[in-house]
Parts: structure tokens; sequence; C-alpha cells
């Protein structure tokens, strides 16, 4: 069985959660279990340690941005494999310091992510992180963090992907994810 299988086997689904017309996919049984929750982290690793983008390129990355909150359990796991730097993107208000802000649409009205200033120097090569992406507001918002500080997004990186919402579409550097669900 491949990787992909093996994983996708472990996801719950959860219909009307948590709210009616939602099925929600719930990666902590991944987590709860060690064999797959290494397997799903080192299937990440080897991704990026293995690609190159683009393809003629041998660029590292520099950093792994996680976003807030499911992307902060796997984001520092797969920098420090990677020795790479994690920086956290966070909603509004939760991070001390000089921060940079970008407003996104969530299904009902909209949310402020912010990074610290001091989280990505320019010219750096980031990989942005998050269990699943739906619509891409997130993950759009956090490629204008990282571009507002002269970094370069060279992709982002989910478990799951809900392709049939077209966010991929939304973002300015290619999707990598482990799972489609249409
Ligand atoms: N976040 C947005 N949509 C989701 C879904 N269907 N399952 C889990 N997390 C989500």
């Amino acid at each position: 069985m491949s990787d992909v299988q093996y994983l996708r086997g472990l996801l719950e689904e959860h219909p009307d959660f948590p709210k009616k017309g939602i099925v929600f996919l719930d990666i902590f049984p991944i987590l709860r279990n060690p064999v797959a929750f290494e397997t799903l982290i080192t299937h990440f690793v080897h991704h990026l340690t293995s690609y190159t983008i683009p393809k003629s390129s041998s660029k590292k990355v520099d950093a792994i941005v996680g976003l807030d909150a499911r992307g902060f359990l796997l984001g520092p796991i797969i920098a420090l494999r990677l020795g790479a730097a994690f920086v956290p993107v966070r909603k509004k208000g939760k991070l001390p310091g000089q921060c940079v802000s970008a407003t996104y649409e969530k299904e009902y009205g909209e949310d402020v992510f912010e990074m610290q200033a001091e989280g990505i120097k320019p010219g750096q090569t980031v990989v942005v992180v998050d269990d699943l992406m739906a619509t891409g507001g997130s993950a759009k918002a956090a490629g204008e963090l990282v571009a507002k500080q002269g970094g370069k997004t060279l992709e982002y990186l989910f478990i799951i992907e809900l392709t049939f919402l077209k966010g991929a579409q939304k973002l300015d550097a290619p999707v990598y994810s482990i799972i489609q669900s249409d």
C-alpha cells in the first residue's frame, strides 16, 4: 500500500461538523498513530528535499511558515528535519513585537493574520504549511505576508486539498497535497 493510500485510510469523516452540510475531515487519527505520523512527516520531507522548483534549481528552503492552528502541529517538525526556520502565522493580536498583517475572507466575514516582522528576511525561500486547504483564503494571506517581507514562497503544502474549491488558483506558487478530496 502506498503512503497516500495508508494515510487516506486513516482520515475520519464527520458529516455535519462543525455545522450542517460540512463533511469535516479529521487528521488527528494520523497524529495519534506514531507510525502514520512518521509516514506523513517523512513523505513531506522527501518531497521537499527531492524537489527543485523550478526543476533546474537546487533551492534550499530557508523557512517553513505554519498556519494557525493545525499548521503548528506539522510545520515545526518539518522545519527541524530540513534545518530550516519555523515561522508562525497567527490570528491578529497574538504575536508580540512588530508584525505585518494581511486580511482574508472566511465563510462569514473577514479575519486578519499576522507574522512577526523578524520572521522572514528579504530573499528567503519559504514553504507554507497547513493541514487542509479549502478555499485557499488563509494560504493566500500567508503568501502575502511572506511577499511583504521580501520572501519568496516556493510552494504551499497540505495533507488534504479540497480540489473542488479551486483554492490553488488563488495562490502565487504551486500546491502540493498528499490527499485530494473532490
Ligand atoms: N477546514 C475547512 N474545511 C474543512 C473540512 N471539510 N475538514 C476539516 N477542516 C476543514
